[in-house]
């Protein structure tokens, strides 16, 4: 049987265009980038430099992402916040520490991702492409809690970092123009069903009493350079940002989508990995989108008039099934607040 010479030529072109994909998308992986942005804030906000770090997806082999987290202190922020998935194997736990280490002579807070409990399972590269990856076998499979989330938090909240898993709490933070109070809210993996909305709403203040704090204190919140409003979860799903944006939080941060991890150039990403609608697989926006805007979302009247500003993390790891990135970079993100002048 002779084969076409045409065909030989088309499938060799076809193979080389593939193996120089993967090779990109291997490369890219490694291709940290550290983003800037300003966030509008209102006029009573704090002027604050907050650095936004998620899906680290650690192994004992990902020493460039460790690396890479490690340096970011050298940006001062005045505070962190870390939006889940830092494991990607039960033996990371060194590999975590040290990422967190440096970052943590700053205040911040967490919530925690499914990769923060469930070591994850063989499975298709190509899950990661599905709309939902819950309904490729996840739930018939009985999971174990098998990773040392106990150890993970233990470290974070021992340096007087927040544990805003379905919590709410107000801290100080201390910055150039003086103290700035932030209110936070967060909750559980709403991928996972972990989500609770209760306490949405509640927003405390920080402590106005040295016994409370710990620390010097304004005697009064008009006293601060500012408050804000910061509301965290891991999986940003609609149900969980109305209930954000319904309490009027004015920032809100996430992960978990990891930017579509497998984008197309010039389209951007083909999956959130929830119902989050593509446009905000990553980056900074204003949830909900204009009315006009509305048609692609389960409630199209979510908040009425109200939004709120809504980062997503495209994150720095990746999948352990699709160790690969394309047309998006792994990146944390300095998130810089530019409040109005005051009246
Ligand atoms: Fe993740």
């Amino acid at each position: 049987m002779s084969v076409s010479p045409k065909l030989v030529a088309g499938t060799s072109v076809l193979a080389t265009g593939a193996a120089m994909g993967f090779g990109w998308a291997a490369f890219e992986r490694h291709w940290m980038r550290l983003s800037r942005i300003t966030v509008p804030a209102h006029p009573d906000a704090p002027e604050l430099k907050i650095l936004h770090i998620s899906d680290l997806h650690l192994t004992t082999r990902t020493d460039w992402i460790v690396d890479f987290v490690r340096s970011l202190a050298d940006l001062k922020p005045d505070f962190v916040v870390s939006t889940g998935d830092n494991f990607n194997s039960r033996d990371a736990l060194e590999q975590v520490t040290r990422a967190y280490e440096p970052l943590l002579e700053f205040p911040g807070a967490f919530v925690l991702g499914s990769h923060d409990f469930y070591s994850p399972y063989s499975s298709s590269w190509s899950k990661y492409l599905r709309k939902d990856s819950r309904k490729i076998g996840d739930r018939k499979r009985h999971r174990i809690p098998d990773l040392p989330t106990e150890q993970f938090t233990q470290l974070l909240t021992s340096n007087g970092w927040v544990n805003a898993q379905n919590r709410a709490e107000g801290v100080w933070v201390e910055t150039a123009a003086g103290k700035a109070g932030i209110c936070l809210v967060g909750t559980g993996d709403a991928h996972e069903n972990a989500d609770s909305l209760e306490h949405i709403g509640l927003w405390p203040d920080p402590p106005l009493t040295a016994e409370d704090s710990g620390t010097d204190t304004p005697s009064s919140l008009s006293q601060t350079a500012g408050t804000l409003k910061l509301a965290l979860t891991h999986a940003p799903y609609q149900r969980v940002l109305n209930a954000f944006t319904q309490a009027e939080a004015d920032l809100i941060v996430a992960g978990h989508t990891h930017g579509g991890q497998l984008c197309v150039p010039f389209y951007g990403a083909l999956v959130t990995n929830c119902d989050l609608p593509r446009s905000y697989a990553s980056g900074l926006g204003i949830w909900p989108p204009k009315k006009s805007g509305r048609e692609q979302l389960e409630d199209t009247d979510p908040a009425g008039s109200r939004q709120s500003w809504l980062h997503v993390s495209a994150g720095l790891g990746t999948t352990y099934q699709a160790p690969f990135r394309f047309a998006c970079r792994p990146t944390a993100t300095l998130l810089e607040l530019d409040p109005g002048p005051r009246g």
